[in-house]
């Protein structure tokens, strides 16, 4: 039985394949390499293809063939919120566009097990009571064209399993973050921990943007998840799909428990040894206050649970850090 990732060779899907090559898995990734590294995913076979151009369709249906794909875990997309709403139709042909042909692909090559990478945008700034955990029936009403190009395809999964018995599950992330091995840390500066570490290891403060929120230090509470917590959450829905008897749903993945920006500021001065004295800037445009996952809906479907704490999570991005960002400017003394 082969498994198809999609998105194999980036941040997240390396820490899948890994994962699945562990206890036996047979492994095929599907790269556009725009984000992913072909060296993250070691010898496990590589086709590079963007899944967004019509041509895919055939590809995928000629290397399910190839390969006797069983499942597919999707995780190649576009995921940056500020970048969607700059170029909202790009985001729209990429992650949607990209769906449908997957979906396509697999219904001609009849391969009827999906896991999909959602997100917890797809819930927006929601009207919940402060310190509330976001359970998946709070109606979805995302804020950003990254956020309702996810829901869409929450939507096309579940019209696939009505219309031609698409067994599937949407994971819904909360706030990723770690690393499972130092050269699979997450390459990029566009969340929280890696922004902070990135800007004391060149010799700067982190801004935390907006102290004056409705929580009890006044900073947002986020839900982070570890990256190989998440990736285990990945094995846990492809078995959850091996029941015939399964069609779609979607789950949170979260720890279930909030950490404010300054407690995550003040663990990756412990961590580091970097003195950390936040900036205070302003309020980001639609940051919700609080946002953690009510985790009980994975945890009795799927019988799991996150294992990793924040401390985990803050330790294991800065051993990644060096490997994937190079050595800071002003190493701590
Ligand atoms: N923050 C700061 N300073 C920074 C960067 C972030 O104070 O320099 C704050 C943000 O305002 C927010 C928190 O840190 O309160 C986390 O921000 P991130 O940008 O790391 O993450 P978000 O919660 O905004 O978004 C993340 C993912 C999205 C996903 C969303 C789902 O980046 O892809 O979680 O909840 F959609």
């Amino acid at each position: 039985m082969t498994v198809l990732v999609t998105g194999g060779a980036g941040y997240i899907g390396s820490h899948v394949v890994r994962l699945l090559r562990q206890r036996g898995d047979d492994v095929v990734v599907v790269d556009d390499l725009s984000s992913g590294v072909a060296d993250n995913i070691g010898d496990t076979p590589l086709v590079q293809l963007d899944l967004s151009r019509p041509e895919a369709i055939d590809a995928l249906v000629t290397l399910i063939g190839e390969y006797e794909v069983e499942s597919v875990i999707h995780i190649a997309a576009k995921k940056q919120v500020g970048e969607s709403a700059q170029r909202p139709a790009w985001y729209y042909t990429e992650n949607v566009g990209g769906m449908a042909n997957l979906l396509q692909a697999m219904e001609s090559a009849e391969v009827n097990k999906l896991m999909f990478s959602s997100s917890a945008a797809t819930y927006g700034n929601p009207d919940v009571p402060p310190g509330s955990r976001m359970s998946e029936d709070v109606p979805s009403a995302p804020i950003s064209p990254y956020g309702e190009t996810k829901l869409v395809c929450e939507w096309m999964m579940r019209d696939a399993a009505a219309a031609w018995g698409l067994r599937g599950v949407g994971l819904r992330y909360f706030n990723v973050a770690g690393a499972g091995w130092p050269e699979l840390g997450d390459p990029t500066k566009f969340n929280l921990i890696p922004i902070a570490i990135g800007a004391l290891a060149e010799g700067k403060q982190p801004v935390i943007f907006g102290n004056d929120y409705p929580t009890a230090d006044g900073t947002c509470i986020r839900d982070y998840i570890h990256v190989l917590d998440l990736a285990d959450a990945h094995l846990a829905a492809l078995d959850y799909l091996d029941r015939e008897d399964r069609d779609y749903d979607v789950f949170n993945v979260g720890t279930g428990t909030g950490s404010s920006v300054s407690e995550v500021l003040t663990k990756i001065g412990r961590t580091t040894g970097y003195d950390v004295q936040p900036v205070i800037g302003d309020r980001r445009a639609g940051d919700p206050a609080d946002l953690v996952a009510d985790v009980s809906r994975i945890r009795d479907a799927l019988g799991w649970t996150a294992t990793r704490d924040l401390a985990a999570m803050v330790d294991s991005a800065w051993q990644a850090w060096e490997p994937t960002h190079g050595a800071p400017a002003v190493p701590p003394s």
